[in-house]
């Protein structure tokens, strides 16, 4: 086994379809949308490079394309190597896929969909002290249902591993964080040539029927980026971490606009006069922003444009997306890239408008537009 000192491989599960932001994960994968103007994969690169991970191994699938050309060979001291699957292993499939990479040694693995401050160095302190053949970072939720649920002994073993438990029928509320410690032994409990393996339903529960796992309790920052309301959430709180010191030169704001931090705005961002923006909102670069508009707790894709007297509230607007003039998009809403709505249209809470649709008439109950 390897002492802390020379641990620096980190397995990241890139390739999942995101299918919950559907439609603006039509066009770019989940770990490149942006929260507080940076791509949700640069927090995790950066905080695994502070953990003395020097070489990360992204696994790739849907949109891989759009990862490689982003990240490239390296970022924030890390060597960024890609394993690309010809179709979704599953997230068990994944890391084996990477173990010649991985070469025998003790390795982090990791959902590459959640945003947290965890301590590696203290998760993988905690690893070699247990002695397990896998450890899991733990995080306490109200509902741990929609998670990997464990329960735990007092010496922190994990007795048993649920993953999407029934509700009412799970094991505690500490849920599986989505990072973890691995034994290259673990890749032996994972089969070659499956259709696709679950770390979480096919290795985890029977590491635990062994006594072989282990969790880590962190009490840190920690999100899963899986619906649009978690991710207007992280960016909410991303905000209020990082707030702006100040916007870039090329923004203009208009005298008479009031903005309510926190906010960020991106390059050539532009705010018309009379405008409310924020608090909790991100304009990426190129948003322009007429007057006499509203937009609170939302994130605005680059290029996209909201002429006069529009709203926008708790949703998303897609890149280079037009919202006319009296335009009013509520709660829960994503307006996919290049859509077009037309003047004075109401879209109602939780309607999901596809990339490139023209709306000419106020949409009035939740559902998704073709
Ligand atoms: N490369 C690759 N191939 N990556 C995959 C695949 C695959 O076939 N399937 C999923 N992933 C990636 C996703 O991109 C995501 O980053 C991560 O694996 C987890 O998949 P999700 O689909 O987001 O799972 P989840 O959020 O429902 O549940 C998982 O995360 C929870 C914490 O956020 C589980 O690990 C739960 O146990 C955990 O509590
Ligand atoms: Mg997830």
């Amino acid at each position: 086994m390897l002492t802390s000192e020379n641990i620096l491989k980190a397995v990241v599960l890139a390739g999942g379809f995101g299918t919950r932001l559907r439609p603006l994960s039509c066009s770019r994968p989940k770990m490149l949308f942006p929260v507080a103007n940076q791509p949700l994969i640069d927090y995790t690169l950066r905080n695994l490079a502070q953990g003395g991970v020097d070489t990360v191994i992204l696994s790739v699938y849907y949109m891989a394309e759009n990862l490689v050309r982003y990240l490239g060979p390296s970022k924030f001291d890390s060597g960024i190597l890609y394993s690309r699957e010809q179709r979704p292993l599953g997230t068990g499939g994944a890391i084996k896929k990477a173990q010649d990479i991985v070469n025998h040694e003790t390795f982090f693995a990791m959902n590459g969909d959640i945003l947290t401050d965890l301590d590696y160095r203290r998760l993988l302190n905690f690893h070699k002290e247990k002695g397990g053949l896998a450890t899991i970072a733990l995080m306490q939720v109200p509902d741990p249902s929609r998670y990997g649920a464990v329960e735990l002994d007092w010496e922190g073993r994990i007795l048993r591993f649920v993953e999407k438990p029934e509700r009412g029928k799970e094991p505690s509320n500490l849920i599986n964080a989505g990072v973890y410690v691995l034994e290259p032994e673990v890749l032996e409990y994972i089969p070659d040539g499956a259709a696709r393996v679950s770390i979480e339903t096919e290795v985890f529960p029977r590491l635990a029927e062994e006594r072989k796992l282990y969790g880590f309790e962190s009490h840190g920052f920690w999100m899963d980026v899986g619906l649009p309301e978690d991710y207007l959430h992280a960016n909410a709180v991303l905000l209020s971490k990082t707030a702006q010191a100040k916007s870039p030169e090329s923004v203009k704001i208009d005298p008479a606009a009031v903005i309510k931090k926190p906010c960020i705005f991106g390059e050539n961002v532009r705010i018309g006069a009379d405008s409310i923006i924020g608090p909790n909102v991100s304009l990426s670069d190129e948003v322009h922003v007429g007057k006499g508009c509203r937009i609170e707790n939302s994130v605005v894709f680059p290029g996209a444009v909201i002429e006069d007297y529009s709203s926008v509230r708790n949703a998303i607007i897609g890149e280079n997306a037009v919202l006319a003039r009296w335009v009013k998009v509520e709660s829960g809403s994503l307006i996919g890239d290049y859509a077009q709505i037309s003047d004075g249209v109401t879209i109602t809470e939780n309607v999901y408008i596809c990339p490139s649709k023209t709306v000419d008439e106020s949409i009035l109950v939740s559902k998704q537009v073709m």
